[in-house]
């Protein structure tokens, strides 16, 4: 099997000239915090003469035993690049056979005629004829298909295929296609998503030998007995692939369950609710909670896939959609994108990429990932104080409120409130305040907090007098 995604490994990328390979890469590395190494310029730099004049000098199969010999170099470094390789780049066996041990490779899908209106004529040793650009095109396809792990056009796509995120309107109902391998799979839904969905993605796994069992609806999932539940009726194996279908409640309790048993099998998350597909299904994060407090127990362990089929949260009652519009809006502050103006589908595709590219950067939240609680040092204050009977979206509203006042955007304080318009919380504001200095005591002086220099520009651990926050928590309060 193939690298299902880019965790720990280079993210290459494949495609003809003109599939914009250099442009989609560079931005990709920004958004993965990772170097970017374009192949035709570090071929170029060692060799000290441009490509033209190496195809002028060497001929082609001169420049390809180079190419070959500096793409080997590049991809047996050990840091994790993005790596535009050259057009023809893959044509080498040895540099494919590097590829598949050592990175993910996106094909970036390009039109004949498109790639020929971008590079024609441009100089290029192989696009000058229109007739054998396009034959070239022709041939290549199939190696291109051999290997990449992904095909897409453009930067959310790498990063989500990156991360082994999979968005599509009607995924569900190809699940079979998009789990990987051919073991058996263990099934693993909310019980009351089973009931509305189960039977759509029963069908979809179908082909494969399949045990199922359910969780509770929600919340109630989140807890020790239903772990031990599954850990005692689970009959796969380390071959085998857990699915999980629900919110993030089961994706949660499902993915910790994959974490543990027999020391860890591969899971696939098929998130149901707009939190999951925006957020809660993305980043490897599981956990269970404990009395004392939520997600007291768990462990990092990324999905070797996340299937968001935004056609299922058609289903998904009114307030379930809130709690992950809210998301929405703290991952547009986040991006600097009025992301909750568009389509849901292209909600879910967008916040999903934001995510899925800070968590492959810091997939064990150690530092970029910190700003993903923009809003919820004051949302689980406020839960905590309120015994969590505050619906979690309500929190982050308000949440987001105070943290846009402590940045001071007015502007965006009055976006949240409309879009959200969320209602002050009936909660007792000391009790508010003792939970956040708890969350906030593993760190010593001012609280730290996530805040915002601009739209788009979140800085985290910013340090904010206790009085300042003390009043901008008391001002979400009724
Ligand atoms: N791991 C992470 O990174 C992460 C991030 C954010 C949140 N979370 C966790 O996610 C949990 C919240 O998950 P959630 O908001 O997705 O809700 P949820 O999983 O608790 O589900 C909420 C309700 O919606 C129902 N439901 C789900 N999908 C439906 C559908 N398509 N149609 C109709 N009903 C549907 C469920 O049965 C349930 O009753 C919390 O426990 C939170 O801690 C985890
Ligand atoms: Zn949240």
């Amino acid at each position: 099997m193939n690298a299902p995604h880019a965790l720990g490994r280079h993210l290459a990328l494949a495609g003809f000239m003109g599939s914009g390979k250099t442009t989609l890469g560079r931005e990709a590395a920004k958004r993965l915090g990772r170097r970017f190494v374009d192949l035709d310029r570090e071929v170029e730099s060692r060799a000290g003469a441009s490509v033209a004049e190496l195809f002028e000098g060497r001929g082609e199969a001169g420049f390809r035993a180079l190419e070959e010999e500096v793409a080997n170099d590049v991809l047996r470094e050990a840091e994790p690049l993005v790596v535009a390789l050259g057009g023809g780049a893959v044509l080498s066996v040895r540099t494919r056979a590097t590829l598949r041990a050592r990175a993910f490779t996106v094909v970036l899908d390009v039109a004949p005629a498109t790639a020929w209106e971008r590079v024609g004529g441009s100089g290029r040793p192989l696009a000058r004829d229109a007739d054998a650009f396009h034959a070239l095109h022709r041939e290549r396809r199939p190696v291109y298909d051999d290997v990449g792990d992904a095909t897409t056009t453009d930067v959310d796509g790498i990063v989500l295929a990156a991360a082994g995120v999979h968005v599509e309107v009607g995924s569900l109902d190809v699940l079979g296609e998009l789990v990987p391998g051919a073991g058996p799979v263990a099934l693993v839904a909310d019980a009351h998503v089973s009931g509305i969905h189960g039977i759509r993605a029963q069908l979809a796994l179908g082909s494969r030998d399949m045990e199922g069992h359910e969780v509770p609806a929600g919340e109630a999932a989140k807890v020790p007995v239903v772990l031990e539940r599954l850990w005692t009726s689970f009959r796969i194996g380390r071959d085998g692939t857990l699915v999980a279908l629900g919110g993030g409640s089961t994706t949660d309790v499902a993915g910790f369950a994959a974490a543990t048993h027999m020391r860890g099998i591969p899971w696939v998350a098929v998130p149901t609710t707009l939190v999951g597909q925006v957020d809660a299904g993305i980043g490897g994060k599981t956990a269970i909670d404990l009395p004392q407090a939520k997600n007291a127990v768990g462990a990092f362990h990324w999905p070797v896939r996340v299937v968001c089929d935004p056609a299922v949260l058609t289903t998904l009652p009114d307030a379930e959609r809130r709690n992950g519009l809210a998301e929405v809006v703290k991952t547009g502050l986040l991006a600097g994108e009025p992301l909750w103006e568009l389509p849901e589908p292209e909600q879910v595709r967008r916040c999903a990429a934001y995510k899925a590219a800070i968590c492959l950067d810091d997939p064990h939240d150690r530092g970029r990932r910190l700003q993903l609680n923009l809003g919820h040092t004051f949302a689980h204050a406020l839960e905590a104080a309120a015994g969590y009977a505050l619906p979690h979206g309500h929190a982050v509203a308000l949440g987001l409120l105070a943290a846009l006042r402590l940045s001071g955007l007015e502007a965006e304080v009055a976006t949240v409130r409309q879009v959200l318009a969320p209602e002050p919380a009936r909660v007792d504001a000391d009790a508010a305040w003792a939970a956040l200095a708890r969350d906030k005591k593993a760190v010593a002086g001012a609280p730290r907090l996530v805040l915002l220099e601009a739209v788009g520009k979140p800085r985290w651990g910013v340090e904010v007098p206790e009085d300042d926050v003390r009043r901008a928590l008391h001002e979400l309060i009724a």
